[in-house]
């Protein structure tokens, strides 16, 4: 893959309008490699997201004997080697920037025969992995974390046993990696949320051929699984990343007034929040064609420009929206009042402190915010020209690339190699919108 700019220029731009299509899920697309790679038989994957954290999955599959194959213009097919079949890895499995990529990783091998090493770039390298170490060792896996942070090592042989556990927070990378190693486990493992979160693994391996229990109270939300068991390969669609179309509805919010079209996105309601937060100030977003693709609810998505205004944003709708808030805080800096939000203290444990970094790249730009310990406050108000650092977190390079249409004057935005994790051709797209958002001119 060509390497991606590290610095983009985004010059002030007045309007966008189009018909667009976005990447593949990212969620979705890491789940399909690593349940086809475990699954019997073969899995096609269609529309698979090629960004750099899905690639680094896919290459640590092949490294533990998977074999993967991508034909032009076919599906991406895993040959699934069945709950049993994975082997030894001989090198350390690197999975680049990924959260997702590491923590099912790991639930996924803490159940294996053999040893494992897995770490990450100096991102990935900072983030909390005792969420996951720790109950699956109170299922049996030996693991040892670095100071609870990548490297990891995993020591093959542990029999595992069922788990009833109550997560501390809504995460669905949490409740996956605990579901891969429950497929592995003797007995029951019941998982207790605090509250809903992306349900894609549930939909996969129930659509693989697994009975999962899965109940709602209010915000409590229980799924179990019992073990051990098999999965059937199938064939996958992957729809369009509500992530990555994310980038756009705000921007057709900010600047849009003959609308934007938006197709296929998928729009599980475990990942929707922000059409929720949006429409609450003001937006105008319709759902066109509402179908399913497989297991997910898709939809295409059409935004017209509107007034937004302030609002304080429901903490219950925070995991809802969970990968949202970068570009959600330029929604805000476009309106009319200020945006509370609050109870999102898990946005600094993402690529980067997101709650920090978007703090700091706003008021570099003229704009209003306080900082609190869980959330921000954005009084919408004229954005300036100026340099900002997304440090290298693909979310908030985007975010700011949208803010062109709210700005005065061109946005520098250093460290944005990172986009290609998850959206390679972000500035084909944005360009086919009308944004003018071009590779910097600083060194790479
Ligand atoms: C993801 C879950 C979320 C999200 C991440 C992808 C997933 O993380 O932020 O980008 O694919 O399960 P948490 O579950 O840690 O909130």
């Amino acid at each position: 893959m060509s390497k991606h700019p590290n610095s983009y220029r985004a010059e002030p731009v007045e309007s966008i309008a189009g018909t667009i299509t976005v990447p593949g899920d990212k969620s979705i697309s890491h789940r399909a490699l690593m349940l086809g790679a475990i699954a019997e038989g073969p899995t096609l994957i269609h529309g698979f997201l090629d960004g750099e954290d899905c690639l680094a999955t896919r290459a640590a599959l092949e490294a533990l004997g998977v074999k993967i194959y991508k034909h032009a213009l076919q599906p991406l097919r895993v040959d699934g080697v069945g709950l049993h079949g994975l082997r030894a890895a001989s090198k350390v499995l690197d999975l680049g920037n990924s959260g997702t990529g590491i923590r099912l990783m790991t639930g996924l091998l803490a159940g294996q025969a053999f040893d494992s090493e897995l770490t990450g770039d100096a991102s990935l390298q900072q983030r909390p992995m005792e969420r996951v170490a720790s109950p699956l060792r109170s299922m049996g896996a030996r693991i040892d974390t670095t100071d609870g942070k990548p490297p990891l090592r995993l020591r093959g042989g542990s029999k595992l046993v069922g788990l009833d556990y109550a997560l501390p927070m809504a995460s669905a990378q949490v409740k996956s990696a605990l579901l891969l190693a429950g497929l592995y486990a003797e007995g029951t493992t019941t998982l207790r949320s605090p509250g809903p979160s992306r349900d894609h693994t549930e939909r996969m391996l129930t659509s693989m051929g697994l009975q999962l229990e899965q109940t709602a109270d209010g915000q409590a939300h229980t799924v179990s699984i019992t073990g051990p068991t098999t999965l059937r390969g199938r064939e996958i669609s992957v729809p369009a990343d509500f992530s990555a179309a994310a980038f756009f509805i705000v921007a057709a919010c900010i600047g849009a007034p003959d609308g934007l079209l938006i197709k296929n996105v998928g729009v599980n309601p475990t990942r929707t929040g922000l059409l929720t937060i949006l429409r609450e100030m003001g937006a105008d977003i319709e759902l066109e064609a509402q179908r399913r693709l497989g297991a997910e609810p898709v939809a295409d998505l059409f935004v017209r420009q509107s007034e937004l205004r302030g609002i304080d944003v429901p903490p219950e709708l925070v995991p809802l929206a969970i990968d949202e808030f970068p570009i959600l805080f330029i929604a805000a800096a476009a309106a009319r009042g200020t945006t509370r939000v609050s109870g999102a203290e898990e946005l600094r444990k993402k690529e980067t402190d997101r709650l920090a970094v978007m703090a700091q790249g706003l008021t570099a730009l003229g704009i209003a915010v306080e900082e609190q310990t869980g959330g921000l406050s954005v009084t919408g108000g004229r954005m300036r020209g100026g340099a900002v650092d997304s440090r290298g977190d693909h979310r908030i390079a985007m975010s700011f690339a949208v803010a062109s249409l709210l700005a005065r004057a061109p946005i520098d935005i250093s460290s944005t190699a990172e986009v290609a994790t998850s959206f390679p051709n972000f500035l084909d797209v944005a360009t086919d919108v009308g944004l003018k958002v071009r590779p910097g001119g600083e060194p790479q």
